[in-house]
């Protein structure tokens, strides 16, 4: 018998319907903010076998969950390829950004693999110690997510410099887009090798770009990297999360191929019924702020999510990550009433 999560993504009937959390462990869990008291920086869990697989395991002490997600970072590839990287207390990531090919042909890749070394070893220490029920995901951050991060030096609202060398001189930005989807198909592959036994890839500024570079930036890199990643590793599912994809859902699933297809909160529920489930396993999409919430609202949302979607191929999830003022107990009622039990 698969395991629930797995089963879903296999299109089989899974015993129950599988549910895990994006950002499942983090700044909301007292635990987790002990042990990153203790590591000095977020980085430095992330490059600690030992806490990064405590903490990816964590929320599975707490809670029923169908998944673990290894604790990494997306920008573990920019660092890999030797782009400095910094996350300041309370702040988001900072990197030198860069700008221009001129920039790209400075960085020192030639540590690619010996830097993402303690990862590989994070999911094996993992894999030994997961609950019978939860499958292992591994993750990277899709190209055109990571572009931003690289081209802007962080986070950003207007995303002017990414976007604008993608619209001004495409020809040098796919040689970025080219060098992140090479490295992506190794890293993930690598994360299989190691034990991982489904992929995400997270497109978290999908939302970014008008329909025919949504088409060349999110879909087509993606799709490389689902058809390369299938050669290697034919029993691994794959699920993409292009947020706030918005009409480009469906032209993404087809073109993708994706197993499954991470939708934000912004989705109504009966599309992506009507229209995602009967191409692909669809997750999501609670609202983040009413798991903050809690109580009937929340309670209401997640049974209107599970009449509409849990009857075809569905993974519960929150439409974007857990956030840090989330009262612990809201996510085991969720959890509770997902997994059917009452009071
Ligand atoms: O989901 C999980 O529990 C697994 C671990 C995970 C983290 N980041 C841990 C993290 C995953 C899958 C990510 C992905 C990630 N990282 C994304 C894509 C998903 C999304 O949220 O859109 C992005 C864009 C990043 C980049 C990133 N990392 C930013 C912008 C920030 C700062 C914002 C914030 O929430 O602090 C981070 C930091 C980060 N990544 C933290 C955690 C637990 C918080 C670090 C801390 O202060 O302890």
């Amino acid at each position: 018998m698969s395991k629930p999560l797995l089963a879903a993504l296999r299109s089989e009937k899974p015993t129950r319907t599988p549910l895990w959390l994006m950002r499942q462990a983090g700044r909301y869990l007292p635990e987790y903010r002990e042990l990153r008291a203790k590591a000095g920086g977020f980085l430095d869990l992330c490059y600690n076998p030992a806490y990064a697989a405590e903490i990816t395991l964590q929320p599975l002490r707490r809670f029923d969950l169908d998944a673990a997600i290894l604790f990494s970072d997306i920008l573990v590839i920019p660092k890999a390829l030797g782009q400095d990287l910094r996350f300041e207390t309370g702040e988001g990531p900072a990197l030198p950004p860069i700008r221009d090919l001129a920039g790209l042909e400075k960085l020192d890749q030639s540590r690619f693999l010996e830097s993402l070394s303690p990862i590989f070893e994070t999911v094996r220490r993992v894999k030994t110690d997961l609950p019978p029920q939860a499958t292992l995901i591994g993750f990277a951050g899709a190209p055109w997510t990571v572009a931003c991060y690289m081209v802007e030096g962080g986070g950003s609202k207007e995303f002017a410099h990414v976007k604008s060398w993608a619209f001004r001189d495409p020809d040098s930005f796919q040689v970025l887009i080219d060098l992140l989807v090479e490295k992506t198909i190794i890293y993930l592959s690598a994360q299989c090798d190691a034990g991982a036994e489904a992929v995400q890839l997270f497109d978290s500024w999908a939302s970014a770009l008008p329909p025919a570079e949504f088409n060349r930036w999110v879909i087509q890199p993606t799709a490389k990297i689902v058809k390369a990643l299938r050669e290697k590793h034919p029993h691994i599912p794959f699920i993409g999360f292009p947020r706030g994809a918005g009409f480009g859902f469906e032209r993404y699933v087809r073109e993708t191929g994706v197993n499954g297809v991470g939708i934000d909160q912004n989705v109504p529920a009966d599309w992506a019924r009507d229209h995602l489930q009967p191409l692909t396993t669809v997750q999501g999409n609670l609202d983040p702020i009413l798991l903050l919430t809690g109580g009937n609202r929340m309670e209401e949302e997640a049974n209107r999510l599970l009449e509409t979607l849990s009857p075809g191929r569905f993974i519960f999830n929150l439409g974007h990550g857990v956030l840090q003022q989330t009262p612990p107990d809201h996510v085991a009622r969720l959890v509770d009433l997902v997994h059917g039990k009452n009071g």
